[in-house]
């Protein structure tokens, strides 16, 4: 009987250490990854280089009637850069705008015309790298 004891002592202390150990490495593994995240979210030097960058991309795109799709409906997923550095055709870019709405960009067939004349003037084969 007493030699039964520590082992059962044993089997019931073991896994309350194994669980409290898992935890704290469970808990400082998430304040880590929290803390991580929370810095590179709310580094307002980063964030003001980020959206600039942006913001000044968005201005460089030419003024037209394509210009209010392209910034509402086109930016959703990728920067401006990805656009603008772009030299297609009007079929080129037809099949491009296509492609973008297969995976999820919020353009009717109605607003298709306007949005690919617009890229193709723009963006064309004869553009001017910006
Ligand atoms: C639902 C998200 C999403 C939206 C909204 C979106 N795109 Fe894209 N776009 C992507 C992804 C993802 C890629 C990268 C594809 C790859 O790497 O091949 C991409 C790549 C591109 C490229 C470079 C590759 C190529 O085919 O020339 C261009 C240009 C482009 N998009 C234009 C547009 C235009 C114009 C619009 C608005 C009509 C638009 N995108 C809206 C997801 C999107």
């Amino acid at each position: 009987m007493r030699a039964d004891a520590p082992t059962r002592m044993r089997r019931v202390v073991r896994p309350v250490v194994i669980a409290s150990a898992l935890l704290a490495a469970a808990l400082s593994a998430g304040c880590r990854t929290a803390s991580a995240g929370a810095k590179g979210d709310s580094d307002p030097a980063l964030k003001a280089v980020v959206g600039s960058a942006e913001a000044a991309e968005i201005a460089r795109l030419p003024e037209g009637p394509g210009k209010a799709l392209v910034t509402e409906r086109c930016l959703l997923c990728h920067g401006a850069a990805l656009i603008a550095q772009q030299r297609k055709d009007t079929a080129a870019w037809g099949r491009t705008v296509t492609q973008m709405r297969t995976w999820g960009t919020p353009i009717q067939d109605e607003d298709q015309t306007a949005l690919v004349a617009y890229l193709a003037e723009h963006f064309g084969p004869d553009g001017v790298r910006r």
